[in-house]
């Protein structure tokens, strides 16, 4: 028998979420359906209501999200009822190009459930990231689904799923931050203060944050930020060489997603440096560099899809980190609502009052 539960839907380009009844279907092969525990509200929530990742209304929302398996479809293994999950929207295949040369992290056909869940008169929604949780229930491949400890709040937990696991990732994989580097991170939103905590569980000597809020900057510190900057009152790229010897960072982490701050992490980079590109731009945008200054800076201008995470591998070792009080999940909680508040998540987000808001089930 299908499920019928709530859920949290964009109908159309700017309009409010609305609270829907949604059908989730039996899991049929291969998929999963999970009873939704939590589920943190990110910006590319935000990003997908306002038409900026594609046409495809309706969404259902939400993808950060921990739970339990409530049942699995045919042929699944080494997943059962019950079981405690972060869901991931990198379900490896083990078959493309990336997966076939060892680099499962960069896997370009990564697995969504096959079935469609709908509105109650039948048509298909589109789940965020191919998980869609802000919703009692959701259905989804099984390989979506990572086992970790239970120990760990589903609040907390949940969060490794989407945001936060792309900061720490973008500071750890894709930067590959290591002992005694210096590193700026310019937009300390939920994904940039996790990028924070990335670069001083990593060693950074030298950890500077950038944001526009002063009340990030103060939350940005108990991650381990060692400097802070107002990029509203000081010129970031100043500032960030200033408290680097006069020479840039070894590595910039770019979390906001707009051109002025990618020239920003660009310029306030130390020659042969690195630039991670986190935050996630809109179609219309648009970047333009002197090629003399991209070929005489040297180094490396990457770019960080999930923090190229392997869900496997970096879920249950940051839980285990965070059981054993070596890193500081609890501080992303800034509030935990219900599902009928997202669209107050949302205004909270745009006010720059929260990291995250946490939808409890
Ligand atoms: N690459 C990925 O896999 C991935 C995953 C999740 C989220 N994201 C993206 O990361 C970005 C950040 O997400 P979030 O959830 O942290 O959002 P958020 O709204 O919580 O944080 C954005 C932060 O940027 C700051 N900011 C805005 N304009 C700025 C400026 N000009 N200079 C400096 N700081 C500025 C804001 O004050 C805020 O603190 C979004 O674009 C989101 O879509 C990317
Ligand atoms: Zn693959
Ligand atoms: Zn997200």
């Amino acid at each position: 028998m299908p499920y019928t539960v709530q859920g949290v839907v964009a109908r159309g380009k700017g309009q409010e979420v609305s609270l829907e009844t949604v059908t989730v279907p039996d899991p049929g092969p291969g998929e999963a359906v999970v009873n939704v525990q939590a589920c943190g509200v990110c910006h590319t929530d935000l990003h997908y209501r306002e038409g900026g990742i594609n046409d495809e209304f309706p969404f259902l929302l939400g993808h950060e999200a921990a739970g339990t398996v409530e049942a699995v479809g045919a042929g699944v293994t080494g997943l059962e009822p019950g079981d405690h999950v972060i869901l991931n929207w990198r379900a490896v295949c083990g078959q493309c190009r990336a997966c076939l040369r060892g680099r499962p992290w960069y896997c370009f056909a990564t697995h969504n459930a096959t079935q469609k869940m709908t509105l109650a008169d039948g048509t298909e929604l589109s789940p965020a990231l191919g998980i869609g949780a802000f919703a009692e229930k959701t259905l989804v491949a099984a390989g979506q689904c990572t086992k970790v400890d239970p120990a760990a709040a589903p609040a907390v937990a949940g969060l490794l799923g989407c945001g936060v696991m792309a900061g720490i990732g973008a500071a750890i994989n894709t930067g590959g931050v290591s002992r005694g580097d210096s590193v700026a991170v310019i937009g300390c939103g939920g994904v940039g203060s996790a990028a924070v905590l990335g670069a001083s569980l990593a060693g950074a000597a030298r950890i500077i944050a950038v944001d526009v809020d002063d009340r990030k900057l103060e939350w940005a510190k108990g991650f381990g930020a060692t400097h802070t900057v107002n990029s509203r009152e000081t010129d970031a790229v100043e500032a960030v060489r200033e408290l680097t010897g006069g020479f840039g960072a070894d590595v910039v982490i770019e979390a906001v997603g707009r051109p002025e701050t990618y020239k920003q992490a660009f310029y306030a980079r130390d020659l042969a440096g690195t630039v991670v590109l986190v935050g996630v731009p809109t179609p219309e945008m648009t970047l333009e560099l002197p090629l003399l200054d991209v070929f005489g800076r040297g180094g490396a201008l990457k770019s960080s899809w999930y923090g190229d995470c392997l869900p496997s591998r970096d879920f249950p070792m940051l839980i285990d980190l965070y059981l054993q009080g070596r890193l500081n999940l609890d501080g992303f909680v800034t509030e935990t609502v219900g599902l009928g508040d997202v669209e107050a998540a949302f205004a909270k987000m745009h006010r720059g009052e929260v990291l995250r808001s946490v939808v409890v089930l």
